[in-house]
């Protein structure tokens, strides 16, 4: 009898796998791909930006670079205020120590908003990752900071004490990494970051966390073929653990925004006005002004509950 059994099952395994349709590499297959039920239902969810960024906490997450590269005076003139002259973003990280974070708490604040899901920054475009990424090193909330897994420790609260879904932001390039920089000034005939670190990220943050949206973000003008987009988006529908949940954004290198991958967010708070062919997202800040908490908001900075249901893309970061 339990040899019969076993080959039942292995019978109906076997028609099962092979009915399963299979996205080749190119947009034209992935873009064929149905969102999942669920996203369709869903509605509302809740974009969380966090990082080292929160701890000067002004401006925008884009802190480092109006800092350090624009220039920018208000940034200059913040840290020759307020840091030793020779204070580096990085020394930040260690003042990142998320002692009030609490997975439990937030998860009941999410859940009695009525959202559905959930999408939080594992990785802005400042490399530092809120879990222990292996291809981080000393960049990370496991190594510095913290010293915790945030994004374990979010989608394990989420799970155990709600029905939403997991949803992780991930930045394709990082503004500073040296192999990045070095693939930009060949013209990204060369793709070491993508290789060493971009790829390496997104399998394992599909593995281990297992989320239903992965919301991809800066291209860093590079195009798909440099993110090798097509390929991994082949695996994830294909063979990843969340292949049948997992949905994605539209923001998969230079050029794809608005015209491939899951849903389209196309430019940030995106309201298109009619009915679209595809699916959409209208990403969203509470600031007017930043999409990272700022110390020196003022109360008007904050969107009225009338505005952000109405709000048209009238305010650009
Ligand atoms: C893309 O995938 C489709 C299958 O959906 C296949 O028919 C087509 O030949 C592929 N196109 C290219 C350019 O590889
Ligand atoms: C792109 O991704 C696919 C699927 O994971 C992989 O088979 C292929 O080797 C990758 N190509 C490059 C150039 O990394």
């Amino acid at each position: 009898m339990a040899a019969v059994s076993v080959c039942f099952f292995l019978f109906f395994s076997v028609l099962f796998c092979s009915s399963r349709a299979k996205f080749e590499p190119n947009w034209s297959s992935l873009d064929s791909r149905p969102l999942p039920e669920w996203f369709d239902q869903a509605k509302f969810g809740i974009f969380i930006h966090w990082g080292v960024f929160s701890v000067p906490s002004f401006g925008s997450e884009w802190f480092w670079w109006y800092w350090q590269k624009q220039k920018l005076q208000p940034y200059v003139d913040f840290m020759k205020k307020n840091y030793p002259p020779d204070f580096q973003y990085q020394d930040f990280a260690p003042q990142f120590t998320a002692e009030f974070f609490d997975a439990k708490e937030w998860t009941d604040i999410f859940a009695s908003s009525g959202a559905k899901y959930i999408v939080l920054t594992t990785k802005h475009h400042e490399g530092f990752t809120l879990w222990g990424s292996k291809n981080s090193w000393n960049w990370n909330s496991v190594d510095v900071g913290p010293k915790r897994d945030l994004v374990h420790e979010m989608a394990t609260a989420l799970r155990a004490n709600s029905d939403l879904r997991l949803g992780l932001y991930h930045s394709l390039f990082e503004w500073f990494n040296p192999l990045f920089e070095q693939d930009a000034a060949n013209v990204f005939k060369t793709n070491l970051f993508p290789t060493s670190k971009t790829l390496p990220e997104l399998y394992e943050l599909i593995t281990k966390y297992k989320p239903e949206v992965l919301w991809s973000d800066g291209d860093g003008d590079a195009p798909d073929s440099y993110w090798n987009s097509t390929g991994f988006l082949a695996w994830l529908y294909n063979d990843s653990p969340v292949r049948d949940t997992v949905v994605t954004n539209d923001r998969w290198g230079y050029g794809t925004i608005c015209k491939h991958g899951g849903f389209f967010t196309c430019s940030d708070r995106y309201l298109p006005g009619h009915l679209m062919k595809r699916k959409w997202e209208n990403c969203m800040t509470l600031d007017r002004k930043s999409w990272g908490y700022r110390r020196h908001a003022v109360l008007k900075d904050y969107m009225t509950i009338q505005e952000l249901v109405t709000v048209r893309e009238r305010d650009s970061l």
